[in-house]
C-alpha cells in the first residue's frame, strides 16, 4: 500500500496536494505520478526489450515517458498505431543488429487477432511489424506487403487471469493462434512467402509467476517446432500487481532468469542470438494512477453507509466489469481529519446499481473502512493507472475525466476535460 498520514488518508500526491489538483483541474480526475512509471520502466531492465502494452494507460505523455526510458511500444489498433507515432516513435527497426548481435527490436508491434480493414491500412501504410494472433492474417498481410517477416502469438492451451476475462489461453479463449496448428500455420506462411522471425504468448492480464513460469516450457516446445528463422521471442505481459493490503511485489529477476535460460538453450540450437521480450501494461503503470473524486452525498441505506462520489464505472470501470479492489483514501477539506474508520459502500453518480467501486465478483456490494468523510471532502481512488482512464466511457452522457501528469514536485495537464460540446460531436438531428 502507498504511504499516507494516517490510515486511509491521503493528502498528497507524489509531493503534490491532492486538495490542489483537484481545486485546479476538477473532479473526477485521472492523477500520474511519473517517476512511479520511470521506476517499473528501470525494474524490468534487464530484458532486452520492454515493450509497453500501452492498451493499459496510452496518454501520450505516458507513452513519451516510457519512450524515453528505452521502453518500446505495442499497438493493437489502427488508433494505437496513430498514438505511438504521434508519441514520437519511428515505425521501422533499426537495420543493423546492436553491438551486441541482437537483431533489431521493431519499435511499433501490432498485435491482435484481427486486421479491420483500417488497421491493415495502417500496418501497410507505415510498415509496422505484425504479431498475427489468426493464421488468416498472414495470408491478408501478405497480399498488401509480400514477403514481411511476422511474428505468431501462440496460443498454448492454457491462460490464467485475476479474472475469467482476462485469461487468454486455452480453448475458452479466442486468442492467438492454437499451439497444435503451429505445423500448419507454418505452412501457410511459407506458401504465402512470409518469414516467421519470432514467437509470443500472453496468456492472461493479472496472472501471477507461477503461471507464467509455464509459459517459457510451452514457448521453447513451439520455438523448436518453427527452427532456425526465429530471432525474437516474448514472454507477452501479465505481470501481477499488488493492489490489496498485504500483497506484495513478485521476484521478477528468478522469473528473467527462467526466460533467460530459455532464450540461451534456442541460442545453441540455433547458432544466433535471440531478443527477449517482456510486454507489460498493468506493471508499468498502475500503481502510478490514481482517480481523484468528491465526495457528494453520504446517506443510509438501513443499516449500511454509502458515499457517493462524482467520479463512476464512467471514470474507472474494473469494479464492475471485475469486482477488482482499489485501495482507497479519504483527503479531508480542513486540517481536522477524521481518526474514527467506518465501514462504508463507496458509489458513484451512475443511474444504475452496479455504480459500485467496493464491490467484489458477481456484483455483490461490499464495505470498506474510510475515515468518517462527508460533502465536500475528496476521495483517492489508487492503483487506477492501468486500464483506468482507457476503459472510461460517456455512459449517462459523462465527459471523460482530465488527466494531469505529476513529475518533480510539479504538475501539468495532459488531456482536457471534455466538454458537453465534445459529447454531442458528430450528432445531428
Ligand atoms: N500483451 C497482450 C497481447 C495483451 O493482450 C495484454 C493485455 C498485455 C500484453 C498486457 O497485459 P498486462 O501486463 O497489463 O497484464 N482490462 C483488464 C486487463 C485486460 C488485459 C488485456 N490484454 C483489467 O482491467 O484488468
Amino acid at each position: 500500500m502507498i504511504a499516507s498520514s494516517a490510515p486511509g488518508l491521503r493528502r498528497e500526491i507524489a509531493g503534490v496536494s491532492v486538495a490542489e489538483l483537484a481545486e485546479r483541474y476538477g473532479t473526477p480526475l485521472y492523477v500520474y505520478d511519473a517517476e512511479m512509471i520511470r521506476r517499473r520502466c528501470r525494474d524490468l531492465a534487464a530484458w532486452d526489450t520492454v515493450r509497453f502494452a500501452q492498451k493499459a494507460c496510452s496518454n501520450l505523455a505516458v507513452l513519451d515517458l516510457v519512450r524515453r526510458e528505452g521502453v518500446l511500444v505495442d499497438a493493437v489498433s489502427t488508433g494505437e498505431i496513430h498514438r505511438a507515432l504521434a508519441a514520437g516513435y519511428t515505425p521501422h527497426a533499426a537495420k543493423v543488429a546492436s553491438a551486441d548481435g541482437l537483431p533489431p527490436a521493431h519499435p511499433i508491434v501490432y498485435t491482435a487477432d484481427i486486421f479491420d480493414r483500417a488497421s491493415l491500412d495502417a500496418v501497410v501504410k507505415h510498415g509496422i511489424h505484425v504479431n498475427c494472433g489468426s493464421a488468416d492474417m498472414i495470408e491478408q498481410l501478405a497480399e498488401r506487403m509480400p514477403g514481411a517477416s511476422i511474428t505468431l502469438r501462440v496460443n498454448p492451451g492454457f491462460g490464467h487471469g485475476h479474472s475469467q476475462k482476462t485469461n487468454t489461453g486455452g480453448e475458452g479463449s479466442k486468442h492467438g493462434i492454437w499451439h497444435e496448428e503451429i505445423p500448419d500455420v507454418l505452412r501457410r506462411a511459407e506458401w504465402a512467402g512470409m518469414q516467421v522471425s519470432g514467437l509470443h504468448m500472453h496468456i492472461g492480464s493479472g496472472t501471477d509467476l507461477a503461471h507464467l513460469a509455464e509459459v517459457a516450457e510451452a514457448l521453447e516446445r513451439v520455438a523448436i517446432e518453427v527452427g532456425r528463422s526465429l530471432t525474437m521471442v516474448s514472454a507477452g505481459g501479465g505481470l501481477p500487481v499488488p493492489y490489496k493490503p498485504g500483497e506484495v511485489h513478485a521476484d521478477l529477476s528468478g522469473y528473467f532468469t527462467l526466460w533467460d535460460a530459455t532464450r540461451k538453450r534456442l541460442e545453441d540450437r540455433f547458432g544466433h542470438r535471440i531478443r527477449l521480450e517482456i510486454e507489460p501494461g498493468r506493471y508499468l503503470t498502475a500503481e502510478s494512477g490514481f482517480v481523484i473524486t468528491e465526495v457528494r452525498a453520504v446517506k443510509k441505506q438501513g443499516t449500511r453507509k454509502y458515499l457517493l462520489v462524482d467520479a463512476g464505472f464512467n471514470t474507472l470501470a474494473r469494479p464492475v466489469l471485475y469486482g477488482s479492489y482499489h485501495p482507497m483514501s479519504i483527503c479531508p477539506q480542513g486540517d481536522d481529519a477524521a481518526q474514527r474508520l467506518e465501514e462504508v459502500a463507496v458509489g458513484g453518480p451512475l443511474c444504475e446499481s452496479g455504480d459500485i467501486f467496493t464491490q467484489t465478483d458477481g456484483g455483490f456490494v461490499a464495505t470498506r473502512p474510510l475515515p468518517a468523510a462527508g460533502a465536500g471532502d475528496l476521495l483517492v481512488i489508487e492503483i487506477a493507472g492501468a486500464y483506468g482512464f482507457v476503459m472510461a466511457s460517456n455512459y449517462n452522457s459523462k465527459p471523460l475525466p482530465a488527466e494531469v501528469l505529476v513529475d518533480g514536485g510539479s504538475h501539468r495537464l495532459v488531456r482536457a476535460r471534455q466538454t458537453p460540446e465534445d459529447l454531442v460531436r458528430g450528432e445531428c438531428v
